[in-house]
């Protein structure tokens, strides 16, 4: 299964004028998201790279990137209410479509958790919850009206031990959307506004302070994977588990939106 380097690496080698080709095979949900996002901008663009047809080609390999695309486009997949689907991509919408349509797709993935999986109750909830906090920051946050937020997707995978799950939206991301905050305008760049949104609180409320990457931390305090967060040019990620969390940051080639994604291996 092909994860990130290979997406940054596609989306650096397209934009460059560098294509040489990549052996293409499957991708992780948010790898595949990422891809989705990037090839449907690159087609928008006025004058699209190249290669994109080649680019499209080499995503069209692999089922997730093009259910990941189906799904940004609007498309709603035809699982049945009650199925126990092992992936599953769902378009992000209005709070309302989250709120009916959306929470029975977090519904299936919690029951594939605690069913399937054999994970606590207490701890499949958890994770759907967090997923559900990641969706509703997007239609929340992704535009700058809240009820119209930019188009995005979520979608979850789970394979023998692993756990995968993802949101991405191709909206004005997290500097532009804390910098509407004056106590937040101060932001200089977007890896600056990642770590704040993620690992201090910031929220572009005027209330004050976010809790849903907080709750979001703390769901996942206990389980050990890897989380990735991105926003334009910056991505932040995040290794071990509770206390023992590492913090890292990276470039990559901007990229609209914001970006999140978690594998999880459970022991
Ligand atoms: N998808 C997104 N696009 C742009 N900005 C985002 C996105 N998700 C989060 N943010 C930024 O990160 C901030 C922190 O998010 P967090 O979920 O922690 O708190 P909140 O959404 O502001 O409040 P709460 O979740 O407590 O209702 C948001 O206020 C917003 O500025
Ligand atoms: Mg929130």
């Amino acid at each position: 299964v092909h994860g990130y380097v290979e997406v940054d690496t596609l989306r650096e080698r397209v934009e460059s004028g560098r294509w040489t080709d990549m052996y293409a095979d499957e991708f992780e949900v948010g790898a595949a998201l990422e891809l989705a996002v990037t090839l449907l901008d690159w087609r928008a663009r006025e004058q699209p790279p190249a290669v994109l047809s080649l680019a499209e080609a080499w995503g069209g390999h692999s089922e997730a990137v093009c259910e990941a695309a189906r799904a940004l486009e609007g498309q709603e997949s035809d699982e049945p209410m009650y199925g126990a689907p092992d992936r599953e991509f769902w378009p992000l919408g209005t709070r309302p479509d989250l709120e009916r349509a959306g929470a029975l797709v977090l519904d299936r993935f919690r029951r594939r958790l605690r069913d399937g999986m054999g994970l606590p109750a207490k701890v499949a909830m958890a994770l759907s919850k967090a997923a559900f906090e990641l969706a509703d920051n997007a239609i929340q946050h992704s535009g700058a009206d809240e009820n119209a937020p930019a188009g995005g997707a979520f979608g979850f995978q789970v394979e023998g031990r692993k756990i995968a799950f993802a949101v991405a939206d191709r909206g004005r991301g997290v500097l532009a959307s804390l910098r509407t905050n004056p106590l937040w305008s101060h932001l200089g760049s977007s890896a600056e506004a990642l770590s704040s949104a993620v690992r201090l609180q910031a929220s572009r409320r005027q209330r004050g302070k976010g809790y849903g990457f907080q709750d979001l931390l703390v769901a996942l305090a206990d389980l050990s994977g890897v989380l990735r967060f991105g926003s334009s040019e910056a991505v932040l990620l995040c290794n071990g588990h509770g206390a023992a969390r590492e913090w890292r940051n990276r470039k990559r080639r901007p990229l609209a939106g914001f970006h999140a994604s978690f594998t999880i291996e459970i022991q």
